[in-house]
């Protein structure tokens, strides 16, 4: 077969991701590979599209190739993906797989966003492969990638591949309508879109919540920030916390984003994410290393489009507010009733930032965390600013291994546990044992009541 790879790290040849691709062309010689550099060539791609409409009618199947960056994929391979649909290019029919690697924290979301798109083109996907950045480099990995690839081969051969998710759009557009302006306290709400279109849906919907929220806004609209450019992945902020680019943004971001008191997302659904330039943004985002420095912040959405029936975007929104331990106010959509959503949301934020009130994290936040704190610990040398951030913050304390009153606790629990004659003896000791300290803290408080 004549492969196309689509690779979207703005890296080029210097990805990681590449590696895998160059290693299974070398131990699948009956296949032709050819790569297209979408990540690194995005700007000249979209001054010309003819060459990579050339490559995918070429081709007979097609990987896409990528890093996950903040959840998804990089914002460059997000742009080739609309340039892809603006052009029209017919690809369906064609196979279709992905290949990324990462540190696995939320690959789940970016494989899905690629997924979704697959079958925006009409292309047979097949489910693909995510690998930590480093397995290629053992045994294991390279056995895992060949026999992926070998299974992906068998699965074109047998005419096997994944059908999506039947969808029933019930998607009409509800504008949300003007309201009066309530007095505003001083606190600093910003609000973060990419809207350029003044009579759109979104900006009905920004308009509203400004009036509704009884505090003081400001919009920042990406689409005007002079960004030099995508995230280029070259990791010279984890040293310095300063990024290679020269158009300010990291400051930018610093001083005017997360210094605010609550920042609500306003962005338009586009192929299944937020679009190219919010997750320009985003990616962008990464001078910040993996610091969590709006813990606690309430944060929001306005969102137009069919959100209902994006579940990974949803996802997406949950996660990332988990992650950074945000309380997420509310997503107000325009696919209802937008007034009252929005409304909504101002009454969660006002509370929230009244009350200070945030949720627990869940599954996603802690496991989330977790992953980072291993990737921190480990590359401490390197990410400087994000190791001393996590070591004053305490985000290292549940290491496993520092915990040694537990472990040894455990050890004298397990030798309990595999003795037969103490354990028939034991009753409800265990439990008894379990629920000791929260006797001793229940006893405290009820003494302290009386
Ligand atoms: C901007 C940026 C965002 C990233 N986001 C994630 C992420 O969300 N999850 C993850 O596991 N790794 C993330 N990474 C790590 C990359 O996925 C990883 O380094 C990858 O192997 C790089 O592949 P490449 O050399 O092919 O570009 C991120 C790296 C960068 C530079």
């Amino acid at each position: 077969m004549n492969i196309l790879v689509i690779n979207g790290s703005p890296k080029g040849k210097y990805s990681i991701t590449l590696q895998t691709i160059n290693y299974l062309e070398r131990r699948f010689k009956d296949h032709s590979f050819s790569v297209l550099n979408a990540g690194q060539t995005i700007r000249a791609i979209e001054k010309d599209f003819s060459k990579s409409r050339e490559m995918l009618l070429a081709a007979d199947a097609i990987i896409f190739s990528y890093p996950v960056y903040t959840f998804i994929a990089p914002c460059q391979l997000h742009r080739f993906i609309e340039l892809i649909k603006a052009d029209g290019v017919d690809l369906s029919g064609k196979f279709v797989t992905q290949i990324t690697t990462s540190k696995h924290f939320y690959d789940i979301t970016a494989h899905r966003y690629i997924e979704d798109n697959c079958y925006d083109l009409g292309l047979k996907y097949i489910k693909g492969l995510s690998a930590d950045m480093d397995d290629l480099l053992t045994e294991e990995g390279r056995e895992v990638a060949e026999k992926f690839f070998a299974h992906f081969l068998w699965s074109v051969e047998q005419g096997l591949y994944e059908s999506p998710v039947k969808r029933v759009s019930s998607y009409s557009q509800k504008a949300a309508t003007k309201a009066e302006s309530v007095e505003k306290e001083k606190r600093d709400v910003v609000i973060i879109t990419d809207n350029t279109d003044e009579g759109s849906s979104l900006a009905k919907m920004i308009e509203r919540f400004r009036a509704v929220l009884p505090y003081e806004t400001r919009v920042v609209n990406i689409a005007e920030y002079p960004f030099s450019g995508g995230c280029l992945g070259c990791f010279n902020c984890a040293v310095s916390a300063k990024c290679v680019y020269k158009d300010g943004f990291d400051e930018f971001l610093r001083n005017n984003i997360q210094k605010a008191d609550s920042i609500v997302y306003a962005f338009t659904v586009r192929d299944h994410s937020m679009g190219s330039r919010f997750k320009m943004y985003d990616d962008r985002n990464f001078c910040n290393g993996h610091r969590t420095v709006t813990v606690g912040m309430p944060i929001g959405y306005l969102v137009s489009g069919e959100l209902s029936s994006e579940e990974n975007l949803r996802n997406i929104i949950e996660a990332r507010a988990e992650v950074g331990h945000n309380f997420l106010a509310g997503v107000a959509t325009d696919e209802r009733d937008p007034d009252a959503e929005i409304d909504a949301l101002a009454l969660q934020l006002d509370y929230a930032l009244k009350n200070k009130y945030v949720h627990t994290q869940n599954f996603w936040g802690i496991g989330g965390m977790k992953i980072f704190r291993d990737l921190i610990y480990k590359m401490q040398g390197m990410m400087r600013a994000d190791h001393k951030f996590y070591k004053k913050g305490g985000y290292y304390k549940d290491f496993p291994q520092r915990d040694k009153a537990t472990i040894i606790k455990m050890y004298l629990v397990g030798f309990l546990l595999s003795n037969e004659k103490i354990r028939s003896k034991m009753g409800n000791a265990m439990n008894d044992g379990m629920l000791m300290p929260y006797k001793k803290m229940f006893d405290k408080m009820d003494k302290k009541s009386k």
